[in-house]
Formats: C-alpha cells, sequence, structure tokens
C-alpha cells in the first residue's frame, strides 16, 4: 500500500477510516480487555486513564485519529505491511522482502512492545506505545493491511449496499457496518462480549490456544508467545519477533482464498460474498483481541494466563 494515503486522499471522506473501522478496532480492544490479567489491567487502566475510559476499546482509533495530522505522518506507513506475493495464486510474507526498510506493521509492533515495558520513557510515551499496539494488532488481522496487491485493496472499486466504494474500505468497515445494526445493535461492546462469550465456551473455544500458539499450518511451531517476548526484551536475544509475523501470515492467506474471490459487478455487501467472509471477519476481529491480551499479560504478568 505504499500510495496508500495518495489514494485514501480521494476515499477518506466516504470510508472515513484508515484500518478497520472504528468499530472493528474498539471491538478487538473490549474483547482484549475481558482477557487481561491483573498487573496488564492495571498498567492498561492506569496508563489511558479516565480519556480512554481507562479501556483499550476507545483507545485503539487514537493511531488512525493521529495519522493524517502533520505531527504523525512519519506513522502512516506502520498499520500495514505491503506483501509483494501474487495473491490470488500464491500468498505470502517475507520480513526481508516487504519490510526491507524496517519501517512497517511488523517491526511498529516490536518496536511498541519494547517502548510499552520501557521505564526509562514518560507515561505519555508509554501510553503512546500502549495505544499504537492496540491498533496494530488489530490491523494486522486485517486482510488487505498484509498485501500490497492494488494498493492493498484500495484501487479496486467494488459496490455496498448499493453505494461505490473500494475493496480496501469494504474489509476495513463496509461489510461490518452492515453487520453491525442488525446484529449486535450497532455496538461494539455488544459485540465484543458476543465474541467472547464465543471464545469462552462457543464455537471458537477449540481454536482460541491455536490462536496464541504463534504457529499455523504453513508456520511450525518456533516460539510460544512468552518466547517471542523473552526474545525481543532479553538483552542478549536476537530481538525479532516470530508472532507478528505468523498473525500476519495468517491474516495474508485470506487474500488467496476469498477476498479477491468475486464478480465483477456484483454488490459486495448483499450477496453470497457477504455472507461468505463476514463470519471470517468475525473470526479476524475476536482473534487479535485475544492476541493483544495474551500479549499484555506476558509483558506485564510474564505469562498468556488465558483457558
Ligand atoms: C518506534 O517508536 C518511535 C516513537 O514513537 C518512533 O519515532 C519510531 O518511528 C518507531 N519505529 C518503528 C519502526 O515503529
Ligand atoms: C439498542 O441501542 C439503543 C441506543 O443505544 C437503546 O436505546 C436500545 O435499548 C438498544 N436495544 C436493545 C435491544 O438492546
Ligand atoms: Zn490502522
Amino acid at each position: 500500500m505504499k500510495v496508500e494515503l495518495v489514494a485514501l486522499g480521494v476515499v477518506s471522506i466516504a470510508s472515513g477510516v484508515y484500518g478497520w473501522g472504528a468499530s472493528g478496532h474498539q471491538t478487538v480492544g473490549y474483547v482484549a480487555m475481558q482477557f487481561l490479567s491483573p498487573k496488564a489491567l492495571e498498567f492498561v487502566q492506569t496508563s489511558l486513564g479516565s480519556t480512554y475510559s481507562h479501556s483499550l476499546g476507545p483507545a485503539a482509533t487514537w493511531a488512525d485519529e493521529v495519522r493524517s495530522q502533520a505531527a504523525y505522518t512519519w506513522s502512516s506507513v506502520l498499520h500495514y505491511v505491503d506483501a509483494e506475493d501474487d495473491a490470488p495464486d500464491s500468498c505470502s510474507v517475507d520480513e526481508s522482502r516487504d519490510c526491507a526498510d524496517g519501517r512497517c506493521i511488523l517491526t511498529a509492533i516490536a518496536n511498541y512492545t519494547s517502548r510499552v515495558v520501557d521505564t526509562s520513557l514518560s507515561d505519555t510515551e508509554r501510553q503512546e506505545a500502549l495505544k499504537f499496539l492496540d491498533h496494530f494488532v488489530g490491523d494486522i488481522g486485517q486482510p488487505l493491511h498484509v498485501e500490497a496487491r492494488a494498493v492493498g485493496g484500495n484501487t479496486i472499486s467494488v459496490q455496498c449496499n448499493g453505494a461505490t466504494t473500494n475493496l480496501h474500505a469494504l474489509w476495513d468497515s463496509g461489510m461490518i457496518n452492515r453487520l453491525l445494526p442488525g446484529t449486535y445493535n450497532s455496538s461494539a461492546t455488544n459485540w465484543a462480549n458476543t465474541l467472547v462469550n464465543r471464545i469462552k465456551s462457543g464455537s471458537y473455544s477449540s481454536l482460541a490456544e491455536s490462536w496464541i500458539s504463534c504457529s499455523s499450518t504453513t508456520e511450525p511451531a518456533r516460539r510460544s508467545v512468552e518466547g517471542d517476548i523473552l526474545a525481543l526484551l532479553h538483552p542478549r536475544a536476537d530481538g525479532t519477533l516470530v508472532c507478528p509475523l505468523v498473525w500476519a501470515r495468517d491474516s495474508n492467506s485470506l487474500d488467496c482464498s476469498t477476498v479477491f474471490d468475486y464478480t465483477i459487478g456484483e454488490d459486495l455487501c448483499t450477496s453470497s460474498y457477504y455472507t461468505r467472509n463476514i463470519p471470517l471477519i468475525e473470526t479476524q476481529i475476536a482473534k487479535q483481541g485475544f492476541r493483544l491480551a495474551a500479549w499484555l499479560n506476558v509483558l506485564f504478568d510474564g505469562a498468556t494466563n488465558l483457558p
């Protein structure tokens, strides 16, 4: 998405958002809140304070709000990684190929993971690190934030509920905005509560452990979340992370299975494209919320402490 700013300059009035729309990001934060262990929860509540209602839900959209401000334009490229794969025929994320200059969502997650626990930084800097993590762990679950094709889908015009949008915005917010009013009374907290119940005792309960194993069928387990964070923060460690790369590959794989699979001219919010993909979007949001909690729990309490 190297020209994303140019493209979004045109579409942002219509779509209004970058990355999962506000509801998607807030829901990731609200899901994470329900799985935080004691010290992680205490840090989050104290750091965010009343400005964000002491919650990762409201704080999750800050990174999108500042991104267009002059003081934060440098952060714009950190919301994605331009996977130069051959989607939809062949999907892959390769950190040395796709993040060669060291400025993408993969390095940003590593950077803000180190910074959020760096006690030599000010409270304000650590709060910013937390807000960036809250947001980027969400973004990395959006398949078109881990794809270079068509500028992450920004240059592909599509229809949603009779309106013209683009494929990237459709995944950020178009399909979610159709889901929320009818199913969750337009409430991110209602949505989050439903996803949390699915993780605790419903259709996601058998999957949740695999979401935080940092392995997949294409990525044999090399590290746990605990091992990954130790590897980043230990003074003699190599400083590279495996888990965010696994998460990126996980969402990038959807670019080969479903994201680009539609008929030109069909309305993607009223056709089978919607019914096929909205469950995947719900799963991505739940996954990223659960992964965010695991990440913060290891950072502040030393273990994932999750079901
Ligand atoms: C790391 O964080 C600092 C402070 O926000 C920022 O200036 C720098 O660009 C970040 N680098 C990456 C790769 O995220
Ligand atoms: C839906 O949301 C509205 C506005 O927040 C509220 O007044 C109403 O009671 C809610 N409906 C249900 C069924 O929860
Ligand atoms: Zn974003």
